[in-house]
């Protein structure tokens, strides 16, 4: 049976291997993948490397994620596009290099806005209009659950988003709605892109694959997991193996 599908923050790393591999295993002709993209550059680049196939059950739909409004927005044209939805990938998250003491309340607000608070109420709004059967992909991270990274607020954020995808369960009995979450430990996309070598050879010495995960690798996991009926409430971590210490 056809399907809509929808990815947020799709037009780039890890969010963009994900949409792929979902056009990748769509067979039926209806299927309707729409892509939330902030960047229209981005979304120009995206647009161009798909096929006329991929490019018939592509939407993209733009939204600052960041706010109530945008997120607002977008479910609105959503809905426009499809009344009914079958699979959610919770994709965006912001973070900040800054420290602890540099923080001020208005930067510490907008990434939990973003990362936690936002995909919240997203997942509210849609809530009515799942299918029977349908599929809920929070990206998570490692370091939601292990306090290696230097980023509190961002940490913070992705322990939030972990519990959320539990204690969404609860609200979703009845409705036949698997909800889970990804955590990645490092992943090679243009987030990591300020990183120094020295950052990489450090963090490597840490992953017992040395190396940073590929998106399409997580993409993999994201599908594997939205194809099994019975994997439902929990974190999948996808670290290669890493370490804290
Ligand atoms: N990469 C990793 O090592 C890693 C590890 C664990 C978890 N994750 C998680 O994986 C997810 C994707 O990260 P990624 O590594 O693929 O990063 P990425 O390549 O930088 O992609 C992030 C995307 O989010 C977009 N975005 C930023 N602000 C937005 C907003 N206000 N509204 C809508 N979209 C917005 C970005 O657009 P612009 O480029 O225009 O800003 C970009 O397209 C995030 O949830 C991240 O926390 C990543």
């Amino acid at each position: 049976m056809a399907k809509t599908m929808i990815v947020t923050s799709a037009t780039s790393g890890i969010g963009k291997a994900i949409a792929k591999k979902l056009l990748k295993e769509s067979t039926d002709k209806n299927d309707k993948l729409i892509i939330n993209y902030f960047d229209k550059n981005q979304m120009e680049e995206m647009s161009n490397e798909l096929s006329d196939t991929d490019k018939e059950k592509v939407t993209f739909i733009y939204a600052d994620m960041s706010t109530y409004e945008g997120m607002e927005g977008f479910v609105n044209d959503v809905l426009k596009v499809s009344d009914k939805i079958d699979w959610l990938v919770c994709n965006t998250a912001i973070g900040t290099y800054k420290k602890f003491e540099e923080y001020d309340y208005e930067l510490w607000d907008t990434i939990l806005r973003t990362n936690l608070s936002v995909p919240t109420f997203m997942v509210q709004k849609f809530k009515p209009h799942f299918n029977n059967g349908g599929k809920i992909i929070f990206m998570g991270s490692l370091c939601g659950k292990l306090s290696y990274s230097s980023s509190l607020v961002y940490s913070v954020s992705k322990a939030g988003v972990h519990h959320l995808a539990k204690c969404l369960l609860k609200e979703f009995d009845g409705q036949n709605v698997s909800i889970n979450a990804i955590a990645p430990s490092f992943v090679e996309t243009p987030w990591q892109k300020g990183r120094s070598q020295e950052s990489y050879d450090r963090i490597n010495r840490k992953i017992n694959l040395h190396r940073f995960a590929q998106p399409d690798e997580v993409a993999k996991l994201v599908y594997d997991t939205m194809t099994n009926d019975f994997i439902n409430g929990t974190l999948l971590e996808i670290s290669g193996g890493y370490e804290y210490f």
